[in-house]
């Protein structure tokens, strides 16, 4: 991995102290954070804005998470050695529930020990998947004294009276019997991850059920039938009623949504009574542009339309997190929005691991994100679908690789930028459509289909070839001062005009760099020529750039 750090050593790096008008430590501290290091992880926001805490200072997770039976120490291998060349921060693994507790009040944690020990070695932090009572809905995961006890944990039975594959979440027992085995999980990570290695927790995996819209058994039908609780009634600004008066055709749905989101409540905070590090959840989504109704997505995970229903009802979960699988720029990024109104942090647990996927990290970033992580990296060869990846595949993920090379040496600089609310980010569409981003004094032009040389408005200029494996193009831009930008991307073509009328833009200086870790600005050369006539492009080389401004 080229590394400007090493690039460096032994010369003298030119320095300039950049000025930020604004500061993450003073965000933090009107968020009500303090700004130590060694203290617990934390979600903050702050007018809208959010930022995930680690040591101290915000934190962007360049994620990967591993195929659903790496969780075992014989698989580590064949993860680390995925990890490494992809660049990650931080490993989203799961702690099963059947792994940890395999005999009822008999705990194992020799699995969490040993990843905590190889993460560490690895400089890489962890984000824990608890898939216990849901897995995609289903209790496949749970031990197998759950599995073969329906009496005690309860199955939810469908409208026409028959068990279906999902755990009820009225089932009193079962949550007793979850919420004690992740407490003890998270008891154990107290004392066993002092330096923080966990950085975040994901309770359940894909809560909800397939092939049912709710529980109709006799005591969830007198739960139904009983008035809809008052949390959830001031949420939503309704009167009093039953959950049929209230919801109308909407209640089944809702019913099971609220009682999902209780159960996963109760499970966090028993958790969180141990040790208070940030909890999520990661959703199932229905189709965020034509949903249909909910028999065609598991019923009760925190979809689209029931997330203030979540929110009522969650409040120990800092994020609700999308699986986006549809590739596509107008799902993707509908889907971007919907977990990003209202100033929730965004969070994408999973994405889909193809080629085209990897730019919407940039549309994510962009958006005040918190994170990104491709499903599946790993070279175990244990994926659901026909892209497994061998290592010798590897080539075929290498834009997530870009990604992280990209960002992963300036991490801290543009998760403190967007937490201060001065980034902008943008992906390629499917219809290579150029994005307008408005900086207020200055409008940026982001082009995708232009080749690096020859300007954007000759005639005779023709258009770079679609690439075959997949749409590539993102970038990142921080606004450091009035005309003082910081841009980074590939597959790019990026045009500054002033927004005053009979302006013309002029370079002061363009130069390629990096940040020092902190504020400081180290020039690695300068742009110019055939590099900034022709606006400023960026291609699959991982490149950072200081941008200053004139008009003339
Ligand atoms: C989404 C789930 O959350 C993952 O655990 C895994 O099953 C993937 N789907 C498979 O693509």
């Amino acid at each position: 991995m080229f590394s400007w750090a090493k690039a460096f050593s032994g010369k003298r790096p030119v320095i300039r102290r950049l000025h930020t008008s604004l500061s993450a430590a003073a965000l933090l501290l009107a968020a009500g954070a303090q700004a130590q290091t060694n203290d617990l992880p934390r979600l903050v926001s702050h007018d809208g804005r959010n930022a995930l805490i680690v040591d101290g200072a915000p934190f962007l997770i360049l994620g990967a998470q591993a195929n659903n039976s790496s969780n075992y120490p014989a698989q580590l291998p064949m993860v680390w050695a995925a990890i490494d060349r992809l660049g990650a921060n931080t490993l989203e693994m799961p702690v099963a529930w059947e792994q940890i507790e395999p005999s009822e009040g008999q705990f194992d944690f020799a699995w969490v020990d040993t990843l905590l020990d190889q993460a560490r070695q690895h400089h890489v932090r962890l984000a824990l998947l608890w898939f216990a009572t849901w897995k995609n809905g289903s209790p496949h995961y749970t031990p197998q004294w759950v599995k073969t006890d329906a009496k005690r944990f309860p199955r939810v039975i469908n409208a026409k009276g028959e068990a279906v594959d999902s755990l009820s979440p009225l089932g009193s027992a079962t949550l007793a019997a979850d919420a004690k085995a992740f407490a003890a999980l998270m008891k154990y990570l107290k004392a066993a991850d002092p330096q923080h290695t966990v950085i975040m927790v994901q309770v359940e995996n894909e809560t909800g059920t397939w092939g049912s819209v709710r529980d109709y058994s006799p005591l969830a039908q007198t739960a139904f039938d009983g008035p809809v609780p008052q949390l959830l009634l001031k949420a939503r600004a309704l009167k009093p009623g039953t959950w049929r008066e209230v919801f109308g055709t909407d209640a089944d749905e809702v019913f099971h949504a609220w009682s999902v989101a209780r159960y996963v409540d109760a499970v966090a905070a028993a958790g969180q009574a141990q040790v208070n590090l940030p909890m999520s959840v990661n959703v199932a989504l229905r189709d965020p542009i034509a949903p249909k109704g909910p028999d065609s997505y598991e019923s009760g995970g925190p979809t689209d339309n029931v997330l203030d229903v979540w929110h009522a009802a969650a409040p120990h979960i800092g994020v609700i997190g999308p699986d986006i699988y549809q590739p596509d720029y107008a799902h993707y990024m509908a889907a971007v929005d919907h977990y990003s109104h209202d100033g929730e942090p965004l969070f994408v647990p999973e994405t889909a691991r193809s080629y085209a996927t990897a730019r919407y990290m940039f549309a994510v970033l962009g958006r005040g994100g918190i994170g990104f992580s491709p499903f599946g990296m790993d070279f175990t060869a244990d994926a659901t679908t026909a892209e497994a990846i061998p290592a010798a595949d590897f080539d075929k993920l290498q834009p997530f690789a870009d990604d992280y090379h990209l960002i992963g040496p300036m991490m801290r600089y543009w998760a403190k930028a967007s937490f201060e609310g001065r980034i902008r980010g943008t992906a390629e569409s499917d219809a290579r459509t150029p994005d307008i981003i408005d900086f207020g004094d200055w409008i940026v032009t982001v082009r995708y289909d232009r080749p690096p040389f020859g300007a954007s408005d000759w005639a005779q200029i023709k258009p770079r070839p679609v690439n075959p494996l997949g749409a590539d193009g993102g970038v990142l831009i921080a606004r450091q001062g009035p005309d003082e930008f910081i841009v980074t991307g590939r597959m790019v073509r990026v045009e500054f005009m002033p927004k005053a009328p009979g302006q013309h833009m002029q370079f002061l200086s363009v130069s390629e760099g990096t940040m020092d870790g902190g504020d400081h600005w180290m020039t690695h050369h300068v742009w110019n020529g055939d590099q900034t006539d022709y606006g400023l492009n960026l291609s699959a080389v991982p490149r950072t750039l200081d941008v200053r401004l004139g008009t003339y």
